[in-house]
């Protein structure tokens, strides 16, 4: 047999089993990497194996290889008649070892070609979107799909949750590894919390795209709202924000004044709502201490509390997971006329409807589809009818509106997690501009309307058409609760359902 005389030691068991796994492994690889190659899908299991499991095999199968044929060299040198040197003979002049010695060098070059291409492959894919968002399915389904929908979602997972450098890296593939841990023996929290413990802090990521010192001016928005009404009347409110100047010039002034200067805080809670104590640190070194006057600490708890440096994230905690109110969903889905406006109460009755509860996502869509037609069929016949097509469209929008905001198998939705950015739906900048928090001596971190945006317009049921508005007009009149009350007291719940909004939404 001339495939064993070539063979020679290696023509044993381990040896075989070692160079059939190798083969196979090799063929995986390379048929899985033209593959992807060729149709561009990235399939997370897929890549699991292709860069760990198979290379992984290739490995194995070439020291089972070697160790095979050295066993058996071993044994036949323990053989009295056998004249083996402890050592193997390469005399190129034999044509045997010369083909032995060439395919080994060849063999080399392609093994080593294959595992750097797949762990180059691997370290890419282990930095993937694919590989973070969607291989731990279930768990992290939430956040992929909030970050899918957001300014971010062409920003990679890994660019804010490790950030450049190997050091980094190895952190969060250690941590990786208890988290895969957590997912295969279902060790996970129910709802991932926040803030994350060991998130590498935000001036190293969040920095090395935006440069808060080159930040310049402020920025105009429109926020759009629709009426709980049954023509769903459009609202705008046009303001300018005063994001500010660079905060480490001289003129440091506006919204990001607080990471120009070193403002420090405690809280009394994970989620870093309740805030009892700031301290600010002025220009000329001196510390301003400020305290919410209702709540106070003493002083041996300001000293004993652990205190946090504000930075991005006290502000823009949601950069990337957005989930937003079924009011602002709906709101901006009659702004992009993704949904038929003409539709007699739809803001409302959609609002209603998303944000009961429910314990299945099938269950929500259900009920969507069901209750929604049925409104109209029961109260407007003549719509019912006569816009079926438009209806049936808002049942879809609907329910992709519940898609995106709420995971009842994480026990997440839109407002699990609270968002610092404002101050609508969570108390946000007012956790401490409530007016509340003061310095010994009085002074107060204010509330005033008109220090972080100016209202440039507004258009409202309640203002005359073309009338010029300064201060922001509350659509229902609720006195100065405008002020003296926190505007979430009132609109945490999300939609339209909000205490005093009985007079007006009669419907
Ligand atoms: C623009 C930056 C950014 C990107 C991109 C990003 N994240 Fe996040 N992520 C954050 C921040 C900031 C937090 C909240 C941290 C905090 O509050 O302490 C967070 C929180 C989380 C949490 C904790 C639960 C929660 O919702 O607060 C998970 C899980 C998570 N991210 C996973 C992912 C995954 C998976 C991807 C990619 C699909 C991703 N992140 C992309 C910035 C980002
Ligand atoms: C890899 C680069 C990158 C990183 C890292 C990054 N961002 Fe961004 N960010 C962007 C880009 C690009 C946009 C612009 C998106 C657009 O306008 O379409 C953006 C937009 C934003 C916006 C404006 C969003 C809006 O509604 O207009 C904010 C605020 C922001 N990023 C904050 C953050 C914070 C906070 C972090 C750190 C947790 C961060 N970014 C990390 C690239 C990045
Ligand atoms: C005190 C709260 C606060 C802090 C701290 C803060 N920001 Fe902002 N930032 C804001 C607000 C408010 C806006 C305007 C948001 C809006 O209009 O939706 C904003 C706007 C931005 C924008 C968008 C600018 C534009 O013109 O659209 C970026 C980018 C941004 N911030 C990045 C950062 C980064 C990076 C850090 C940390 C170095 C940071 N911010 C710290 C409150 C803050
Ligand atoms: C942890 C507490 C805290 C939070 C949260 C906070 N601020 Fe402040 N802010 C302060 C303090 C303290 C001052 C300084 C008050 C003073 O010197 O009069 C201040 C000052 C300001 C100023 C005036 C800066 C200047 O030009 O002198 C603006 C504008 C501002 N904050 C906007 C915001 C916005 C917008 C948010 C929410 C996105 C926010 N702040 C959240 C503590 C906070
Ligand atoms: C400490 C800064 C600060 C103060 C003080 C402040 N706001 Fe705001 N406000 C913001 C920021 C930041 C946003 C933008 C949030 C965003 O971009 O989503 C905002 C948004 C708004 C909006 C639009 C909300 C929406 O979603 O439609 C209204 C209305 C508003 N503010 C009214 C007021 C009124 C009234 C007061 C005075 C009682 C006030 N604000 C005081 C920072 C402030
Ligand atoms: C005492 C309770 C209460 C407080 C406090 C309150 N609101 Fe309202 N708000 C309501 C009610 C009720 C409605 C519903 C009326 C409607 O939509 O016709 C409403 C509606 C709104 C709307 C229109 C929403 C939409 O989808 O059309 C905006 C914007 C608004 N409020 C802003 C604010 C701001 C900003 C603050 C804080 C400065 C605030 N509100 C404080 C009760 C309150």
């Amino acid at each position: 047999m001339a495939l064993k005389k070539y063979a020679g030691y290696a023509w044993n068991l381990i040896s075989l089993v070692g160079m059939i796994l190798a083969v196979t492994a090799t063929g995986l690889i390379i048929g899985f990497l033209s593959y992807e190659g060729i149709t561009g899908v990235e399939k997370p299991y897929l890549g699991l194996m292709t860069y760990f499991l198979f290379p992984g095999m290739l490995i194995v199968g070439l020291i089972l290889v070697p160790l095979g044929a050295y066993l058996v060299r071993e044994k036949r040198r323990r053989h009295p008649e056998a004249e083996i040197h402890p050592f193997p003979t390469v005399d190129f002049n034999e044509p045997h070892k010369r083909h032995m010695f060439l395919f080994f060098v060849i063999a080399s070059i392609i093994f080593v070609l294959i595992v750097s291409v797949a762990s180059l492959k691997g370290y890419e894919f282990t930095e993937s979107t694919t590989f973070c968002g969607e291989l731990c399915h279930v768990v992290m389904e939430p956040e992929h799909v909030a970050w899918s929908n957001s300014p971010h979602a062409k920003v990679k997972c890994v660019e804010c949750h490790v950030g450049p450098g190997a050091a980094w890296y190895v952190k969060a593939k250690i941590s990786g590894m208890r988290q895969l841990y957590a997912v295969l023996f279902k060790t996970y929290p129910e709802t991932i919390g926040t803030p994350i413990d060991n998130l590498r802090p935000a001036r190293d990521t969040c920095e090395h795209c935006h440069w808060p010192e080159k930040f310049y001016a402020g920025r105009q928005k429109v926020f759009y709202h629709y009426a709980p009404n049954e023509e769903n009347s459009p609202r705008e409110i046009n303001m300018l924000i005063n994001i500010g100047g660079t905060p480490k010039s001289e003129h440091a002034k506006g919204i990001h004044w607080h990471i120009g200067q070193e403002v420090t805080y405690i809280a009394t809670d994970r989620q870093r709502l309740n805030i009892p104590y700031i301290a600010v640190k002025e220009k000329d070194g001196t510390i301003t201490e400020y305290m919410d006057s209702e709540k106070p600490l003493s002083k041996e708890e300001v000293a004993k509390s652990q205190k946090r440096v504000m930075d991005c994230l006290d502000c823009h905690n949601r950069p990337a997971h957005i989930y937003r109110a079924p009011g602002i969903e709906m709101d901006e889905a009659f702004a992009a006329r993704r949904i038929d406006g003409s539709l007699p109460y739809l803001k409302k009755v959609a609002v209603e409807i998303l944000t009961r509860p429910y314990a299945k996502k099938e269950e929500a869509k259900a009920t969507i589809a069901k209750e929604l037609p049925e409104y109209y069929a029961k109260n407007y016949p003549a719509v019912s009818k006569g816009k079926q097509k438009e209806i049936d469209h808002a049942v879809v929008v609907v329910q992709d509106i519940y898609n995106r905001n709420f995971f009842p198998s994480m026990k997440v939705s839109w407002n699990t997690y609270p968002n610092h950015i404002g101050h609508f739906y969570t108390p946000g900048c007012f956790r401490c501009h409530d007016g509340k928090h003061k310095t010994a001596a009085g002074k107060v971190i204010s509330k005033d309307c008109n220090m972080c945006h100016t209202v440039l317009s507004q258009k409202q049921e309640n203002i005359p058409a073309g009338k010029q508005v300064k201060e922001f007009v509350h659509p229902v009149d609720i006195g100065d609760e405008l002020f003296k009350a926190n505007c979430s007291d009132c609109h945490a719940a999300g939609g339209e359902d909000v205490p005093g909004g009985e007079q007006h939404a009669k419907h």
